[in-house]
């Protein structure tokens, strides 16, 4: 099917979506914002900008200032803010794939775009240019409506589909590049650069900040320093590539030559254990389960690995497994690397909260078709959360000689990106990169 058909079509299903969440909440109409600029305090440098996931979820058109005027039954008006400059280029518009379901209406300025808008009646809005809104008349961020929105987006559409694929597939070729930098001793500065020149776009047009660390920086959940010393044992590197705004989310753990084969053990026994994980995805299962099962499975491989001994059951009932991975098994993902919704429990807004002792969970939603999610289990080295049982009752069933030996090299992630289907799960990241 063509791009623009897999586009015509998940309009019409967002128009359909609309017009459900638009009579439940007692609106006409939406208006969508891209946003505005961010600028640092007393400073004019602005940060980089990102058009909020509500008007992406709709236009991939990318820029601050534009409107969406959205109401059943009516073509989505775009207003899109066009403004000539020899400051800053201005982008031309061209003939993209998703021009033809809008009509268009350019202007030269941000107060001209929402002239254009004016003052319609019973209508809702979602943006960040609220002191705009609330001067047009709109209702701003009205809570039932968001949710509603924000419960549906997690169900990808086929357009949405063929993007995550596509950053998936730019994703994997910059983890390639990454592992063979890695491989001839980049540093973690170098290995970064490897990555971004491989996808091939600027870093700031990356779906979040690289993690590329080595050895025992691996162990800080989301290291950013990128430091300059070569020849690392280890390699965990966090990092993905964007498609018309849907992020691919991926990570990998790779080990060297010098690295102690205790932990390049572990290394494979996370990678085993992932795949396991992702087998296992399939509607009906609430994903609070897998995490649960994560949890067991990560238990299983401490106690194989001589660093817990006890049984993997008896492990996580009494909470040994959590020093070691502390973050959830993953998060819903799109058009926002941690997607909205993950902590609904339905349509109206009712919030299912993680569980109190994982409260990192981000997703607790039942699985269900046409979910995106991350499947990141993972096994660190992490110091001041081992602290704690160094000491006290639990303290003689770790290993701490070996801990203490295992953690110069970090930690261990192996994150991958998966489609629900009918009855199972298509595995977007090891289709373009087994490990
Ligand atoms: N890259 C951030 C995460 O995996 O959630
Ligand atoms: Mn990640
Ligand atoms: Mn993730």
């Amino acid at each position: 099917m063509t791009l623009e058909k897999l586009y015509q079509d998940h309009i019409a299903l967002r128009q359909e979506k609309l017009a459900e969440a638009l009579q439940s909440a007692a609106f006409d109409g939406l208006v969508l914002s891209s946003g505005e600029p961010f600028t640092y305090f007393a400073d004019d440098r602005e940060a980089p900008f990102y058009s909020s996931g509500q008007f992406g979820h709709w236009c991939p058109l990318k820029g601050p200032h534009h409107l969406l005027e959205l109401r059943p039954g009516q073509k989505p008006k775009l207003i899109r803010y066009a403004p000539e400059d020899y400051w800053y280029e201005p982008i031309a518009l061209g003939t993209p794939f998703w021009l033809a379901e809008f009509e268009l209406v350019e202007v030269a300025a941000a107060d001209a775009v929402w002239e254009a808008l004016g003052r319609p009646a019973k209508t809702a809005y979602v943006g960040s240019e609220t002191a705009r809104a609330e001067s047009a008349g709109l209702t701003v961020q009205p809570e039932q409506l968001v949710a509603r929105l924000d419960w549906d987006r997690a169900y990808k559409t086929d357009y949405e589909l063929r993007c995550l694929d596509e950053a998936s597939e730019l994703g994997a070729k910059g983890h390639q590049a990454a592992k063979a930098a890695f491989e001839s001793g980049a540093s973690e500065l170098e290995i970064h650069y490897a990555f971004v020149e491989a996808v091939g776009v600027p870093e700031e047009d990356l779906p979040y900040t690289t993690i590329v660390a080595l050895n025992e920086k691996s162990a800080f959940l989301h290291y950013h320093a990128k430091r300059g010393a070569r020849d690392g044992h280890v390699l965990l590197i966090d990092a993905g590539a964007a498609c018309d705004g849907y992020a691919s989310d991926i990570t990998r753990t790779h080990v060297r030559a010098g690295c102690d084969p205790r932990f390049g053990a572990i290394r494979d026994g996370m990678d085993t254990l992932q795949k396991e994980l992702c087998s296992a995805v399939k509607p009906g299962l609430p994903y609070g389960d897998l995490h649960q099962e994560a949890h067991l499975k990560i238990a299983a491989l401490l106690k194989a690995s001589e660093i817990l001994d006890v049984e993997a059951e008896e492990a996580v009932a009494r909470g040994l497994s959590r020093p070691f991975f502390p973050h959830g098994l993953g998060h819903h993902l799109g058009l926002q690397v941690h997607d909205v919704g993950g902590h609904l429990a339905d349509a109206t807004g009712r919030v299912a909260p993680p569980p109190e002792e994982h409260p990192h969970l981000r997703n607790t939603r039942t699985i269900e078709a046409r979910h995106v999610f991350t499947i990141e289990p993972g096994l660190y080295f992490i110091e001041m959360l081992l602290r704690p049982f160094r000491e006290g009752e639990a303290s003689s069933h770790f290993n701490w000689s070996l801990i203490d030996e295992l953690a110069p090299f970090g930690g261990v992630r192996v994150e991958d990106n998966v489609v629900v289907t009918e009855d199972g799960h298509r595995n977007l990241t090891r289709a373009f990169l087994a490990s």
